[in-house]
């Protein structure tokens, strides 16, 4: 009887949820796809390292999980800053008693322009933030990674359809978003054998965060050396115009909570046979 009781309290007590006991860094996580991320692995019992540049949000983010019960932290700083990326692995490992177990690769945004009129600038800083940064994240976290303890780890890299299929006026960041799947299957291929890391990517259709918004909302971003950088779409085109859904099979956007869904869904156990693939998550747009 008394042995039952102790089972059942034992029971009670372990961690319960699809991530119980891990630990992941999601990068670009104050807001969007990111933060749902991060909430949703927290309720799956994930500890869970909130990274993103805007302090505010980022520290949001993390009191909201902490006052619902979750376990998260801030770690404030920029992904264009390699200093950063290596107090992020740090503090992250510190927070996790010594391990990583997921790392998201999400943080991004985009810098429009035709081919013609691209400028260098716009090229490089897209190419450093979604390519250059999640190498130098995966390569620093590397130690952590290359483990043989039994313990579940996977990299999810935040692709984009743009990557997949191409898109007017975004040539810098098709190409990064494309280069990221080349990354991804890179990790499954190294790392799988001996260490069982998986690695996939998530390319998004339309999903509703202040990237896809209208331009006139005002949301901008500030590059390192204080160019400021509007997001959204103008009024009238693509995702802001009025027959922006009619190519999707399901005639609507996603929503932040079901793109983050989808990164859940990948990172947890019922995904431990999926690695190296670029997952399309769009609502059917493009099949
Ligand atoms: N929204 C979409 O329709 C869509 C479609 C395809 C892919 N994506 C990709 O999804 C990811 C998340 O985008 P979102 O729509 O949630 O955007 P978002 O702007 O809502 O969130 C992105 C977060 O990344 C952070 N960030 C940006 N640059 C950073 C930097 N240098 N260092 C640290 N943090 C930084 C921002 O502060 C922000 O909190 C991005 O990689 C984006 O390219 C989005």
């Amino acid at each position: 009887m008394a042995e039952r009781a102790s089972q059942i309290a034992g029971h009670l007590n372990y961690p319960k949820g699809l991530l119980a006991g891990q630990v992941a860094i999601i990068t670009g996580s104050g807001q969007g796809i990111g933060a749902e991320a991060a909430r949703l692995f927290a309720n799956e019992g994930a500890r869970v390292v909130i990274s993103d540049i805007d302090a505010a949000k980022a520290k949001g983010v993390a009191e909201s999980i902490n006052k619902s019960g979750g376990n998260a932290i801030a770690v404030v700083g920029d992904m264009l800053d390699a200093e950063y990326l290596k107090t992020l692995v740090k503090k992250a490992v510190d927070f996790g008693n010594g391990k990583i177990n997921i790392i998201v690769n999400n943080a991004g945004y985009t810098w429009d322009g035709v081919i013609h009129k691209m400028t260098d600038k716009q090229w490089d800083n897209i190419i450093a933030l979604h390519n250059t940064a999640p190498f130098k994240l995966v390569r620093e976290a590397a130690p952590y990674f290359r483990v043989t303890d039994g313990e579940p780890r996977c990299i999810i890299n935040i692709s984009s359809t743009s990557g997949v299929h191409g898109n007017a006026g975004q040539a810098n960041y098709s190409l990064a978003k494309s280069g990221i799947n080349g990354l991804t299957k890179t990790i499954a291929k190294e790392w799988g054998p001996k260490f069982g890391v998986r690695a996939n990517s998530i390319a998004f259709g339309h999903i509703l965060t202040r990237l896809t918004a209208a331009k006139e909302d005002g949301a901008f971003v500030t590059t390192p050396d204080g160019e400021t950088i509007a997001l959204g779409i103008p009024k009238g085109q693509g995702s802001q115009s009025t027959d922006a859904n009619l190519d999707i099979p399901l005639r609507r956007a996603g929503t932040a909570t079901e793109a983050a869904s989808s990164i859940l869904m990948l990172a947890s156990p019922l995904s431990s046979y999926i690695t190296g693939q670029v997952i399309m998550v769009t609502g059917g747009r493009n099949i």
